[in-house]
């Protein structure tokens, strides 16, 4: 991946320690990376055997980073990003992960002239299965994207959009997305419960039931469509239920108006 590339990560909550544990099982030398962490206690130290910095200015002025990745919150980049400034060149790519955080945001702290990616992983990049997707400003060469997508390919899958606007419907579809997987493992859960069975094996039910049906659509050829389909034999149980979830204001019409509902957010959010 991007074992020659030196990194340097700013923040390492829960997405940082995602990303850093990613890069570390691809192969990423420790002397390649560091990491501006202000709570970085033992724990965290003795996890990743690396040395922490608590602040950009105890970092070897010698160290020059191919990527400059920032995984602090939103609220605190107004006087994070600026501190960073002096790693601008045209080698040094700055990788952001806030919401609502845009290039044209992040240029105006560092310059316009700085190669900048905005990108959107979710939650499942904690155990390798998250989908990051990226924009890049155009100073952001070929090559510098070729190895910003191995370096996210860390965590999952990764894609891009060439319009900055479309993120907020990234954010609403594959962003919160994980959520509402949860809501329905929570909802089958409840239901298998409530008709009878124990909690642990309810729980087991409704967890391989989305990890299986999941799983055979990425490997077999056939569509989701396709798949209900051939599971649906006429007068049987899944017809039954399929007239309750496909009927009038069925599953269809809810997930468009959430998903609506949360790209909106997105883009007021990030206003
Ligand atoms: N979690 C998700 O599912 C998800 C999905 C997509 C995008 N994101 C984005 O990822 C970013 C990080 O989210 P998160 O959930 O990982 O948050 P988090 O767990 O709060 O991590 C942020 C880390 O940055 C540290 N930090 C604060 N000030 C710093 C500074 N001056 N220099 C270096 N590090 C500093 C924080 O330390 P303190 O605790 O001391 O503040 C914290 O450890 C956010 O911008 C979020 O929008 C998250």
């Amino acid at each position: 991946m991007v074992m020659d590339q030196k990194l340097l990560l700013v923040g390492c909550g829960k997405m940082g320690q995602a990303l850093l544990s990613g890069w570390l099982k691809d192969g990423l030398l420790e002397e390649n990376v560091r990491v501006v962490e202000p709570l970085a206690d033992n724990n965290l130290q003795s996890r990743f055997n690396l040395n922490f910095v608590k602040s950009v200015d105890s970092l070897d002025p010698n160290f020059h980073p191919e990527f400059v990745v920032f995984a602090v919150k939103p609220q605190v980049m107004d006087n994070i990003v600026p501190l960073y400034f002096r790693f601008v060149r045209l080698q040094t790519v700055f990788l952001s992960i806030a919401a609502g955080k845009s290039t044209k945001y992040l240029e105006s702290l560092l310059t316009k002239n700085a190669p900048i990616i905005r990108s959107m992983p979710n939650l499942p990049a904690a155990v390798g299965q998250g989908m990051t997707v990226a924009y890049k400003n155009s100073n952001v060469s070929k090559k510098q994207k070729v190895n910003a997508t191995k370096m996210l390919e860390a965590v999952g899958e990764v894609g891009w959009v060439k319009k900055e606007s479309l993120i907020d419907c990234v954010t609403a579809i594959s962003g919160s997305g994980p959520a509402y997987v949860f809501l329905l493992i929570e909802c089958l859960e409840k239901s298998a419960i409530e008709l009878g069975l124990n909690p642990d094996l309810a729980r087991q039910l409704a967890i391989v039931t989305v990890s299986g049906s999941s799983g055979m659509v990425r490997k077999t050829s056939e569509s989701p469509e396709m798949l209900r389909k051939n599971v649906t034999s006429p007068g049987g149980t899944t017809e039954a239920a399929l007239e309750v979830l496909m009927g009038s204001d069925g599953l269809e019409e809810l997930i468009n108006a959430a998903v609506i509902a949360a790209e909106n957010r997105s883009r007021e959010l990030a206003e």
